[in-house]
């Protein structure tokens, strides 16, 4: 697969995306929303890859917006179809059915924060900084930025970042639960992959089914959420792997999964 603004790479079996604008800060333009789209719908087809690594290019970005020649110029029906579009893509990202790891290597603002929120998990080096100041520019966040961010750090620190439209560092997204961890920008790659790996050690029906039931159980009542949790947990009962795990433990070996 090749792409004019992404660059895309597999290694032993983690699918590592960059988005590849460095000199506009990896800015979403309608192109990268578009190749980024046609990149995850091939890797959810691909059995070779069990877990994606999602980052920017250079040292400075992950993503700094959407970008704001193109929003500058919007007609309202325009605008309302780039929203749409690109929360359909953010959408296929968090429901990928394999983890997607952010690797947030600099500024995640705006759609950059959007799409940090849509992956699986998120780890920051310690020169990030993320936000959401669509406000400063007279819009609103349009990637699911008002959806995803208060149901990942709750209501009161959502309000206070999208209205303010000011950004925080690191460690404040580190406090408030917006990322998972924060290491310096040089071991980011290798602890994003380490993480990946760990996940991949893990059947992956029971990772696929575990991040279903939390996905579609933060929407449901807790009584819908599990019985949609006691259904997969079902469902898991029915798979080779659930036999080849439960049976390693008692054989005192690693498993061998093969995610059927
Ligand atoms: N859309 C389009 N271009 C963008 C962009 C965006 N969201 N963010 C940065 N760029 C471009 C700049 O226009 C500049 O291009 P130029 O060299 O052709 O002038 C280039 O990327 C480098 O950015 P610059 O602003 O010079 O870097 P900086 O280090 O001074 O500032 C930021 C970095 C991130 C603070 C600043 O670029 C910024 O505020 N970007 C917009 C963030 C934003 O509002 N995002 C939400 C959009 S909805």
């Amino acid at each position: 697969m090749s792409f004019e603004t992404l660059l895309y790479e597999k290694r032993d079996g983690i699918g590592a995306v960059t988005v590849n604008r460095p000199e506009k800060l990896n800015a979403l333009n309608h192109k990268v929303m578009q190749d980024l789209r046609a990149c995850f719908e091939d890797i959810q087809k691909d059995d070779e890859v069990r877990a994606v690594i999602l980052t920017g290019s250079g040292e400075k970005a992950f993503v700094a917006g959407a970008d704001i020649n193109e929003l500058a110029v919007q007609t309202p029906v325009e605008g309302k179809e780039t929203s749409t579009r690109g929360q359909r893509v953010l959408d296929l990202i968090e429901n990928l059915g394999k983890p997607v790891i952010a690797a947030i290597n600099g500024y995640a603002l705006g759609g950059g924060c959007e799409l940090a929120m849509a992956c699986t998990l998120r780890i920051a080096s310690d020169n990030a900084r993320l936000g959401q100041p669509e406000v400063k520019l007279g819009i609103i966040p349009g990637y699911a930025g008002t959806q995803r961010l208060s149901r990942l750090v709750g209501k009161c620190r959502a309000m206070e970042l999208i209205l303010s439209g000011e950004p925080i560092n690191a460690q404040e997204a580190y406090r408030i639960g917006l990322v998972n961890q924060v290491v310096p920008q040089k071991d980011l790659i290798a602890t994003a992959e380490a993480l990946a790996r760990k996940i991949m050690a893990n059947g992956p029906l029971a990772v696929r089914f575990s991040m279903e039931a939390i996905n579609h159980g933060m929407e449901m009542t807790q009584e819908e959420g599990e019985f949609l949790e006691a259904t997969l947990f079902g469902l898991c009962c029915t798979t080779a792997d659930m036999k080849e795990g439960t049976r390693a433990f008692l054989e005192k070996r690693p498993a061998k999964f093969v995610g059927k």
